[in-house]
């Protein structure tokens, strides 16, 4: 029994390193980012390293056929949240997945040629770098080329991506057959892609032979994508959001993503109960906070998209009035059914994905956390002639047709529909939060539409209810997102007491066997002392410190 209890601490003790730590869900990838900042790189060079690396050897998630977000801080304060997520073609219009009856098909916007969106994951590498790096490009990308040209073994872990999911079987896997234990992958394409990266930067992959490679493919099997998309494809920066909980800052991802605004929502209202005294996912504190998600994610749906096409209220969505009004619409013990809440401005207006996370600081306390994805399983599972790499259905994210469930449920409304060179909604969130202005943790998961509420229960489980790092992010998660008017849960999130308790008090249940893959690191204030935890629902990923 103590063994046992041992065993369990052990396996609960986050890494712990006194100068730098990162967190990715591929052990390989984590010490790409090791190795950079011990030779003298910075948070910003390993983010660089440890996105091409993971492109290498997470290949159903880490990706350079997608998009993402890289929120940055450096130890002076500066911040800088870089978009770049996915633009729709130039040819894509707003009913593109619609059948003749006006019905969506969701496997146009789900698989194949028509659901890609214009790749932005090497222009943000690559802007990132530049601005904020101190490497060149072909040392950071030194060890993906490696890792891609002379292989990696597969390891138990590393399979995850291709059990039970609808890559089992998948005829499209770029290597051929699925890869099994002790087999040594090589990517000679994908090799030679990240090879003329490196020389050429984002001009061989926007204007070159892969994007030439993409759009002749994509021409000749029915795709929109044009060689002006790929030209006119632009990378944003921006300032990310902020929001006070209790005596924290947490800063966090802006339009296009969904992320920050819900994260901040949802804390704001729930700001002011007891959670730590409720206890953690009791019923009470269960109530509280799936209240809370309901109407963040209603307001979410409705009323967020694209800010280059769109306005985004951010400022009344995230004002404390709102929340206290938000507040009052939460009874003490009774769920609110999702059909009577609507999205509550008065202004007009599946674990199945293919996202990665990971978190990053440095030993000058210049923090990275980056989220990066294909969408779906294997994104929209087609892979264009001597690329070697995936390439996305972000299509998906956009309102195929309003009050139609997008792949994670998502009921979204206009503000996200599909106008060429728009951006999808997204809701990946990296996240930081401080403390006394000081970096006090880095987090974020994939997990499609469940990353907001993982990021919030990592949050919450640190500096609510004490967990260490590593407990936070293993800790079973709970999630509601309006629609499904359900609470999704993993196995051993709820004792059978409180799912009882629930259930009396009318809450629906939906059990989903695991989410996420959340990657985090926590400061200590007082040492500095750098810990990390990576998800062991994803046994591949690694924390490691020095
Ligand atoms: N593709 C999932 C998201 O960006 O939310």
């Amino acid at each position: 029994m103590i063994f046992a209890a041992l065993l369990l601490a052990a396996a609960l003790a986050p890494a712990a390193g006194t100068n730098a730590m990162v967190a990715t869900e591929q052990h390989l990838a984590t010490q790409t980012g090791v190795d950079i900042l011990k030779v003298g790189g910075n948070a910003v060079d390993a983010a660089v390293a440890v996105g091409y690396a993971l492109a290498v050897v997470d290949p159903c998630c880490g990706n350079i056929g997608g998009g993402g977000f890289m929120l940055i801080r450096m130890h002076d304060g500066r911040e800088r949240f870089i978009d770049f997520r996915e633009k729709a073609p130039e040819r894509a219009s707003r009913d593109m997945y619609l059948d003749a009856r006006g019905n969506v098909d969701p496997e146009k916007s789900r698989k194949g040629w028509l659901a890609i969106g214009v790749p932005g994951t090497v222009m943000g590498l690559d802007r990132a770098l530049r601005e904020y790096g101190t490497m060149s490009r072909s040392r950071v990308m030194s060890s993906a080329i490696d890792l891609a040209r002379n292989g990696y073994v597969v390891e138990p872990g590393d399979m995850i991506p291709f059990e039970g999911s609808p890559a089992e079987g998948y005829s499209g896997w770029a290597f051929g057959e699925k890869p099994h234990v002790g087999e040594r992958i090589v990517q000679r394409d994908l090799g030679a892609s990240l090879d003329s990266i490196a020389r050429d930067g984002d001009g061989a992959f926007y204007r070159g032979a892969i994007a030439r490679n993409i759009v002749d493919a994509s021409q000749r099997n029915g795709g929109l994508l044009t060689m002006r998309d790929f030209a006119d494809y632009t990378v944003d920066e921006s300032q990310p959001v902020h929001c006070t909980y209790h005596d924290l800052d947490v800063v966090s991802a802006p339009p296009p993503s969904s992320g920050g605004v819900t994260l901040c929502e949802i804390l704001n209202i729930i700001s002011p109960y007891p959670l730590a005294q409720w206890g953690w996912h009791s019923p009470r504190e269960t109530h509280y906070v799936v209240e809370a998600e309901r109407r963040a994610y209603a307001d979410r749906n409705a009323y967020l998209g694209d800010p280059a096409f769109v306005h985004d209220p951010i400022a009344q969505l995230l004002d404390p009035r709102y929340a206290a009004s938000l507040r009052k619409s939460i009874a003490p013990v009774d769920p609110t059914p999702s059909k009577q809440v609507k999205p509550g401005l008065h202004i007009t207006v599946h674990e199945n994905d293919d996202t990665t996370h990971y978190s990053i600081v440095d030993k000058d306390g210049n923090a990275v956390a980056v989220t990066y994805t294909i969408n779906d399983w294997f994104g929209s599972g087609v892979v264009a002639p001597h690329t070697g790499f995936f390439l996305n259905d972000e299509m998906d994210d956009f309102t195929s047709k309003p009050g139609v469930p997008n792949m994670f449920g998502l009921v979204q409304g206009e503000r996200n529909d599909i106008q060429p060179g728009k951006r999808p909604l997204s809701s990946m969130t990296p996240t930081m939060v401080l403390r006394d202005g000081k970096l006090a943790m880095v987090t974020g998961s994939p997990g499609g539409s469940r990353i907001i509420t993982i990021a919030l229960e990592t949050i919450l489980n640190v500096f609510d209810f004490g967990m260490n790092v590593q407990q936070a992010v293993d800790a079973p998660r709970m999630h509601m997102q309006w629609l499904p008017d359900q609470i999704q849960y993993e196995p051993n999130a709820f004792t059978a007491t409180t799912m009882n308790a629930l259930r009396t008090d009318g809450y629906a249940f939906s059990e989903v066997p695991f989410w996420g893959s959340a990657q985090a690191i926590v400061i200590d204030p007082k040492t500095g002392m750098r810990y990390g935890g990576t998800d062991r629902r994803h046994p591949a990923g690694a924390a490691i410190g020095y």
